[in-house]
């Protein structure tokens, strides 16, 4: 996720208010920054890689001219953060200046064909592809915008441009797909933004731009179109009142919920990985004789997860390890035939790096699965994948658990497909579950928010909860568990609900709330049981079941339900979200933050 700003004057310097809308935008992305302004026909660019604060000090965006400009604060998903990879991006002839927040998933044939026409590209980027096909329209005839038109109709993916050329020195041009875009409109002023916070201090007057739309922002005014017909489109504008910290979480409370509901555009830009890395690991994780998944925290509940999946879809062993652990249980055995796969969404956890250091120096194949790119783990690992969750600001991790399921499903599916271990249909039924997974966290999302909200302010001040699953569950089970512990400090336990009996359930009485993750699996059977014997010692109990299960309905005290269909192996996606939902409104019904919980760190860097 990136945060892109364009603004065009009726008189006065532009880059000031560019500068302060890349600062408002940081918390979007922060590891590269740039500025491209037009003055007197003549295009200035600066950019470079580091923080905006720092990059302004060495190069003074400030004294850049002209009442016309774009600029953009990344985070990088393609191409490691250094001033050749950070936007804007021009082409050849320098006349035409890209921001782009998004994932282009076609880039690399766009870019191929390019080059093919002698196109010159200067970074590893998927966002180059987009001025240098501006420049094709623009050299054919067109004009600006329908320049950009013809462009953007050849991307496919995820995208929030803005475009500047000294062509027509008097327009920006901004064009929406997914990656979110709005226009602001000021007092001989006109605005593109990935959110509001960037601008909020010179207006309270925007239009949102729909998926498909392009505009023309000049002097005269904006003018909104569609982009597969051209046909002009009327808008409606809307004030805001939001305090501008509450508008950098566009109106949510806190960073938490927001991004929470980020989860089915961050799945959907997970699903736009590049088909080469995700290749190239499978093919290593294949020529594994062991395969370890090494991760802490949340990161470790989607290895757990994921050890399901590649055992039942490609028939793999995998490991699940907690990487603090890692050298203890396997420092002495790990060797030159082993594969361990890192997940860290930071990439730069401490007892990550220190497994994946030994597991190099044994000579082992070390491969990475990060949020981060340009982060320790990129840069020792052999191959690696990054998720493209975008920042996560929450100390919880929420997107990007989910992220990492669905980015190590389709590694599994991938390692499967090399073993000859799934029918076509089978195939072809998983590739459709993938791609349906961003819409059925939609549908949970806006199905079951009121339901926990409810249940959150019932049990809120219950001092002891219990989270329990079965199969691929029980990571979920483990990770509401963490959910709830990390930021409502509430003593919880999670485990597979077969153990009850070996110990646990001593600790159940009268009115102890225990979660059930119970879809319509193949442990639905045993599930039923262990609900009952927890009933038989007066839990309350609440199920995540599916909508029609009546009989597993009636059994309960409360149920979540949730869509029919899912696959096993995909489950813990959907049934996360209500465990995050719950977390999140039992923390503001006991009144703390859930974004900044006491004693953590978004990334633990130290032993
Ligand atoms: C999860 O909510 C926590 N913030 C924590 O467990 C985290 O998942 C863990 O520290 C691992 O972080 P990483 O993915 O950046 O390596």
């Amino acid at each position: 996720m990136c945060g892109i700003i364009g603004c065009i004057l009726s008189s006065g310097l532009v880059a000031p208010i560019l500068f302060s809308g890349l600062k408002r935008l940081e918390y979007r992305g922060y590891d590269s920054a740039g500025m491209a302004t037009i003055c007197e026909g003549k295009l200035y660019l600066k950019k470079d890689s580091g923080k905006i604060d720092d990059i302004n000090a060495r190069l003074n965006f400030m004294d850049m001219p002209g009442s016309l400009g774009i600029a953009h604060t990344r985070w990088a998903t393609h191409g490691a953060p250094s001033r050749e990879n950070a936007h804007p991006h021009l082409d050849c002839s320098g006349r035409i200046a890209v921001v782009h927040n998004g994932v282009i998933e076609n880039f690399l044939e766009l870019k191929r064909e390019l080059e093919d026409r002698g196109h010159r590209f200067t970074s590893r980027t998927d966002t180059e592809v987009i001025p240098h096909l501006i420049e094709e329209g623009v050299e054919s005839g067109l004009n600006l915008y329908e320049a950009t038109l013809q462009a953007v109709r050849r991307l496919r993916g995820s995208y929030a441009i803005a475009v500047i050329s000294t062509v027509e020195p008097d327009k920006i041009v901004c064009a929406r797909n997914e990656s979110p875009l709005i226009v602001g409109i000021g007092d001989g002023a006109y605005y593109c933004a990935s959110d509001i916070p960037a601008i909020l201090e010179y207006t309270r007057n925007f239009i949102s731009m729909d998926n498909g739309e392009i505009a023309i922002l000049s002097l005269g005014g904006v003018e909104f179109r569609k982009i597969s017909s051209g046909e002009i489109v009327s808008k409606k504008s809307f004030t805001v009142d939001w305090s501008v910290e509450l508008a950098e979480k566009q109106g949510y409370p806190h960073f938490m919920l927001k991004e929470i509901y980020e989860q089915p555009l961050s799945l959907r830009n997970a699903l736009r990985l590049q088909e080469q890395y995700l290749d190239l690991l499978s093919r290593f994780i294949d020529r594994g004789e062991r395969v370890f998944l090494v991760a802490c925290g949340t990161s470790y509940h989607a290895c757990l997860a994921a050890s399901y999946m590649f055992s039942k879809i490609a028939k793999v062993a995998a490991f699940p390890v907690v990487a603090s652990e890692f050298l203890e249980q396997y420092g002495d055995s790990v060797g030159i035939d082993d594969v361990i796969l890192a997940v860290s969404q930071s990439g730069e956890t401490y007892d990550v790096l220190r497994a994946v250091d030994h597991a190099r120096m044994k000579a082992a194949t070390v491969l990475g699965l990060t949020n981060t790119v340009g982060s320790t783990l990129t840069r020792i690992s052999r191959a690696y994948i990054v998720q493209q969750s975008g920042p996560e600001i929450g100390v919880a991790a929420t997107k990007t658990f989910t992220s990492q399921l669905i980015v190590l499903a389709q590694l599994a599916m991938k390692v499967a497909n090399l073993r000859g271990k799934l029918s076509q249909q089978e195939s072809d039924h998983l590739r459709d579950s993938l791609k349906s997974m961003p819409e059925v966290v939609n549908r949970v999302l806006n199905s079951c928010a009121d339901n926990v909200k409810l249940l959150a302010k019932r049990y809120a001040k219950k001092n002891l909860f219990l989270f329990l699953g079965r199969g691929i569950n029980v990571a979920t089970a483990l990770e509401g568990r963490l959910k709830l512990l990390e930021i409502t400090y509430i003593p919880s336990l999670a485990f597979s609900a077969a153990e009850s009996k070996h110990g646990p359930i001593s600790i159940v009485e009268k009115g102890v709330p225990v979660i059930f993750i119970a879809p319509r699996d193949s442990t639905r059977k045993e599930i039923v049981g262990n609900i009952m014997e927890m009933k038989a010692r007066g839990a309350e109990i609440i199920a995540l079941c599916e909508e029609d299960d009546g009989e597993l309905i009636g059994l309960v005290d409360h149920h979540i339900p949730m869509p029919k269909g899912v696959p096993d192996i995909l489950s813990p996606i959907p049934y996360v979200v209500p465990l995050q939902l719950f977390a999140y409104y039992v923390a503001v019904e006991r009144g703390l933050d859930p974004d900044k919980p006491r004693n953590l760190a978004k990334s633990v860097t130290v032993p």
